[in-house]
Formats: structure tokens, C-alpha cells, sequence
């Protein structure tokens, strides 16, 4: 029973019911695998940020196994108290070598990792330059900061380029998704970087859908675009192609300190399992050693992407393995994710406040480990169910 102060929240949650906007949790059994059961039904899966399929693989397992052995379950502590053990030590040296950056450091998450990386970098004096659609972690580490924050219109370049001419402020901050997460589009990274020299502003790009996927060594989209060097603040999460949990920071050894000195998120959060930690560095060996993942995953995508558009789907600027179906209202959303469940696929309906009004999407999520039937029998589908909207 509510107690009449929260009575609100009642009324609240039918306005969010009566909009199409009420959202719920439902748990799944079993891994995340390609294939998905939930009450005793199986589904394919195409809502996981598993892109690689190493969140269920047997190596990662045996690495966290050996880990638990040897340092028990939780870290037990934040970092700065005992938390910090070898293992999460070892992760940051092998993160920095792939990143080729002189240190890295690892978050509870990629959240924590925004928060804490932004909050640490401006203040009051500062401002920051953000893309309408930059994931929430970064929305609300622009609001946490303190800083002006400027929300250009995604991937505006040249609104950015009047605003970095007119805002005057200590320190400036270019904030942006390297690979925007609803979407599967990408941030004009050349430009950006540009402008970040040309106005010696600081950029910051968050590659969370973008690690382990692009580039020739698998860094992200920074690597793929050439502008690394520039990007002197990257972040990347070990909760999506790697398969396990955590974010994390690569750059200089004195950007690496002064988070270590300043990151609220990290200075006052447990530290990162060492498990986890043991984990994440099996998964960082297998990216690097199994090219073929990010390959046959991105040449999936590409192949249903263009099956998909010529058969009349919208799928917005993506070019990527996340694929949205955008079909306009929320309530539409729902329908179809409600008839693709019913014909074994699991497909979530994606509705404001994670994309803008009036863009409710079908997010695909495509995975290394899907089958080439499923993604036939996915495709199959869509087009009759596309035909049959007509
Ligand atoms: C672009 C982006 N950054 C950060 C995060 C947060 O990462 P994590 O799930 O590890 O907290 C996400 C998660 O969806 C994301 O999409």
C-alpha cells in the first residue's frame, strides 16, 4: 500500500501506462544467448548487447572460476580502501596496451565511468558541448558537473562550430557516443576532432557499442576514423562486446591520476570484482585473437540492413550491428514487438525518453553467435510483417 505522501506516484504511473510509456521488467532464464528463454518459451534474441557472444563463453567462465579461487567473490571495498587487487591492475595494463594509451581505469560501469569522468573534468567555470542524442550516463554527468552545458543537434557540426567560436569558458568539453546507441549511427569523429584542435577544447568519446567491434584492431571507431591521437579521453564499457560488466577510461597516465583523484564514482563506489576483472581480460584476448567476430558480425549487419531498407523499413542513418526499425508512435512500437514476440522473436520496443518523441523504434541487436537460418527466418518475417502493415 502507498502511504499518502506517495500517492503520486500512482496517478503518475497511469499517465505512464495510458501514454504507451510505462516500462516493466521481466526476467529471462538462462545465459544470454542467442536464443532466449523466458516462462518456459524460447525466443531468438535480438535484444542483447552481446555482440560478440562472449557473455556466455566457456573461456570467460574459466577465467572467473580461477579468479574466485584465488580472491573470493566481491571486491569487498571501494578502490582507494583494499578493493583494488592485482587482478583489476592487470585489466587496466592490457586495457591501456590494446587502447595503446600510456594507463587506463576501470568503473563499476559505464555509467559510473561518464559520471565520474565528466564530473572530474568541469565545473562551474567550464562548459560542455554535448550531442542531443549522447547516452543518459553522459546527459546526466553534464548535469552532475555543474558546468554550461550546450546540447548541440546530433552530429551538428556546424552549430558546434558557431558555439566552440562564441562560448567563453575556462575549460571546454566536447562530449559525444562514438556509435549512438539507439540508433546505430556514428558521430562525425573527423570533424569533431577538428574542432577540438582548432579550438583546444577537450574530447571525450564514449566507443560503450563501438569497443571490440570496429576498427583493424578492434578499439572502436576512433581507431577506424584515424583520430586517436586526438581523442584524448576515451571510454569504453566491458558490458557490451566484451560480454561482461564495467566501463573504462584509456588516456594519458595524468588523466588516468587525476580521475583516480577526483572521479566521485570512482572514489566512493566498490570497485569492480575481481572476477569481473578476470573475465574482461579473457574477453580483451578473444577480440584481439578472433578478428572473425567483428567481421562476420559487421558483414550480418550490412547484408540485412540492405534487405531490410529495400523492402520498405525504415532504419534511420544506422551503420552498424544495431539496427532500429523506426516506426513512429510508441504505441505502434509495442504492437509490433507484441506480434514479433508471438512468432518467437525477441525484439524490444524502443520509446521515449531513450529515443524523441515520435521515433519509437524496434532495436535489433544482431550477435557473432546468431545463426545465418535466424537471421534469414528474422528477415523473412519482417518483410511479411512489413507487407502486411502496407
Ligand atoms: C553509449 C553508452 N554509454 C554508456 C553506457 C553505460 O554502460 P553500462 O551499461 O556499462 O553502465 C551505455 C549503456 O547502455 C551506453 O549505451
Amino acid at each position: 500500500m502507498l502511504p499518502p505522501s506517495l500517492a503520486w506516484i500512482a496517478d503518475r504511473l497511469d499517465a505512464l501506462e495510458r501514454s504507451h510509456l510505462r516500462r516493466d521488467v521481466v526476467a529471462r532464464d538462462g545465459a544470454p544467448l542467442t536464443e532466449l528463454r523466458r516462462n518456459n518459451r524460447s525466443y531468438a534474441n535480438f535484444a542483447s548487447n552481446d555482440y560478440l557472444g562472449l557473455a556466455a563463453d566457456p573461456r570467460l567462465q574459466a577465467a572467473a572460476g580461477a579468479a574466485i579461487e584465488q580472491y573470493g567473490w566481491g571486491a569487498g571495498a571501494s578502490p582507494l580502501i583494499v578493493g583494488y587487487t592485482g587482478l583489476q591492475a592487470q585489466l587496466e595494463q592490457s586495457l591501456a596496451q590494446f587502447e595503446g594509451t600510456e594507463a587506463a581505469l576501470v568503473f563499476g560501469s559505464g555509467y559510473a565511468a561518464n559520471v565520474g569522468t565528466i564530473t572530474a573534468l568541469v565545473d562551474r567555470e567550464d562548459a560542455i558541448f554535448s550531442d542531443e542524442l549522447n547516452h543518459a550516463s553522459i546527459v546526466d554527468g553534464c548535469r552532475l558537473s555543474r558546468a554550461a552545458v550546450h546540447v548541440y543537434s546530433h552530429g551538428d557540426v556546424a552549430t558546434l562550430a558557431e558555439l566552440l567560436k562564441h562560448v567563453p569558458a575556462r575549460r571546454r568539453l566536447i562530449v559525444t557516443d562514438s556509435l549512438f546507441s539507439m540508433h546505430g549511427d556514428m558521430a562525425p569523429l573527423a570533424d569533431l576532432a577538428e574542432l577540438a584542435e582548432q579550438h583546444q577544447a577537450m574530447l571525450m568519446v564514449d566507443e560503450a557499442h563501438a569497443t571490440g567491434i570496429f576498427g583493424p584492431a578492434g578499439r572502436g571507431l576512433c581507431e577506424a576514423v584515424g583520430v586517436e591521437d586526438v581523442v584524448a579521453i576515451r571510454l569504453g564499457t566491458l558490458s557490451k562486446a566484451l560480454g561482461c560488466s564495467g566501463g573504462f577510461v584509456a588516456g594519458s597516465r595524468e588523466l588516468i591520476d587525476w580521475l583516480v583523484n577526483r572521479a566521485r564514482t570512482y572514489i566512493f563506489s566498490t570497485a569492480l570484482p575481481p572476477t569481473n576483472a578476470a573475465a574482461a581480460m579473457a574477453a580483451l584476448k578473444i577480440v584481439q585473437e578472433e578478428p572473425w567476430r567483428r567481421e562476420k558480425l559487421l558483414q550480418t549487419a550490412q547484408t540485412l540492413a540492405n534487405e531490410l531498407r529495400g523492402h520498405g523499413w525504415n532504419l534511420g542513418e544506422s551503420a552498424s550491428q544495431i539496427l532500429p526499425l523506426v516506426v513512429g508512435a510508441s504505441e505502434r512500437a509495442l504492437q509490433l514487438a507484441a506480434w514479433l514476440k508471438e512468432l518467437g522473436f525477441w525484439i524490444p520496443a524502443i520509446r521515449p525518453p531513450s529515443v524523441r518523441p515520435g521515433e519509437a523504434c524496434l532495436r535489433i541487436s544482431l550477435s557473432a553467435n546468431h545463426a545465418p537460418e535466424t537471421i534469414a527466418l528474422l528477415r523473412d518475417t519482417l518483410v511479411r510483417v512489413h507487407d502486411r502493415r502496407e
